[in-house]
């Protein structure tokens, strides 16, 4: 078995030869080379291509000139240019111990995972490199936090947020990646579902140099969490809000132009419905539109379900008030809260669904929650 050990560096020189080292023997029963993905701005490159000539194993070097992604940046980057389809993952700095590759290729090689997560939560794994009490209390509650957002495909990772792993490159749709940080594993495991196995291993203390880890890197890692849980979501509510003051203004303008109350109304609703469908269209729904319907009968399915929800909101909101008591105000927050996920579940399933979808009707419930799911965190970007 060939297997490609993809390295991201940053200013990481002193480190190289003995990883180098390291790696080369620790491949027993494979073979192996290295590729290293590098956004240094010290000497790292040269330091990897004079390492490279007295190697005993292919080493090579992308330096980027621009270091888009940051860290999981060159990570997709590594996995595309990778000489082979089994890559594995590790960090430059040697807190991943060259010699559990083997360890992950013996698990791999049993044939019944796409991804070998090395993990720090397993039992006989270890966390103890993390740099102190602060670092270990952030990772652990990062941990809980993304795997109660994304029960579902984190259900087998303990360490989501490991940067160990070993990776069948086939299994991948490496464009439909959007790798910003430190996270890259988080976006593979959240993009799709794969088949995930895991081996324990020690983090374990730097060999040399600083850690870039920083409070930047944080944000980073907030922006991606809710990005990828949330990002069609997210971005069809954005423009539902501005359908709702787009609606205010139009009426606004046209009671002053003296137009009658339910007239003005009528037309500022069917004016937004249209214009959000045309965002949504645009923005939202764009990666979908070649596999669904044709355009008429999106938007008689976008125009009826819209046109539907305002005439039986109304209704439905004054129920609620007299069966339950409770302000006008807080009635219209519940039923616009409900239409807004009934909107954007139709949108998602129905209006946008695959033309060829009638088989994926059988196991309903789980089906739905799937769907729903992989919906939720397709990349949904402007
Ligand atoms: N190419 C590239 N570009 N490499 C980078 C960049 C970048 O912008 N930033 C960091 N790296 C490299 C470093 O050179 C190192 O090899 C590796 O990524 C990890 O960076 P560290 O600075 O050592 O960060 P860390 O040890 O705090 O964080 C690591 O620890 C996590 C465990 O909590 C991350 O690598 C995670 O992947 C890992 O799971
Ligand atoms: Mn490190």
């Amino acid at each position: 078995m060939q297997v490609t050990v993809v390295v991201p560096t940053f200013n990481e020189a002193p480190n190289v030869a003995e990883l180098v080292r390291r790696v080369t023997a620790a491949a027993q029963g494979f073979e192996v080379d290295i590729l290293f993905v590098d956004d240094s701005t010290d000497d790292t490159p040269r330091v990897i291509e004079r390492v490279a000539r007295a190697a005993s194993v292919p080493v090579r070097v992308i330096h980027r000139d621009v270091p888009s992604g940051g860290l999981g940046g060159a990570v997709s980057a590594g996995l595309a240019a990778a000489a082979s389809d089994v890559c594995v993952v590790m960090d430059g700095d040697l807190q991943h111990p060259p010699e559990d590759i083997a360890t992950l290729v013996n698990r791999f090689r049993r044939g019944d995972a796409d991804l070998v997560v090395a993990s720090r939560y397993v039992a006989e794994g270890a966390s103890s490199g993390l740099a102190d009490r602060t670092r270990i209390l952030v990772s652990r509650a990062s941990t809980h936090v993304t795997k109660a957002m994304f029960p579902i495909r984190l259900r087998d990772v303990s360490d989501p947020m490991t940067g160990f792993f070993l990776v069948d490159r086939t299994r991948l749709d490496l464009d439909e990646l959007r790798p910003r940080g430190f996270k890259i594993l988080l976006e593979i495991l959240a993009r799709r579902q794969l088949r995930v196995a895991e081996i324990p291993f020690s983090f374990a203390d730097r060999h040399a140099g600083d850690s870039k880890a920083s409070f930047r890197q944080g944000i980073h890692f907030l922006a991606q969490l809710t990005s990828l849980r949330f990002g069609k979501m997210s971005l069809f509510a954005v423009i539902g809000g501005l359908g709702a003051i787009a609606n205010l203004g139009i009426v606004w303008v046209l009671s002053h132009l003296g137009v009658g109350d339910v007239v003005a109304m009528i037309i500022a609703a069917e004016t937004t419905i249209i214009a959000n469908f045309v965002l949504q269209e645009r923005f939202v729904f764009q990666d979908m539109r070649a596999d669904a319907s044709g355009i008429v009968s999106r938007f008689a399915k976008s125009f009826a379900f819209n046109n539907t929800e305002l005439i039986v909101r109304i209704p439905i909101t004054a129920l609620i008030i007299s069966n339950w008591h409770i302000s006008v105000v807080i009635a219209t927050g519940i039923t616009l809260v409900v239409a807004f996920i009934l909107r954007f579940l139709f949108h998602s399933l129905v209006v946008y669904a695959p033309r060829r979808a009638g088989a994926q009707k059988a196991s309903a419930a789980r089906g739905l929650v799937e769907e729903l799911d992989r919906q939720a965190i397709s990349p949904g970007e402007l």
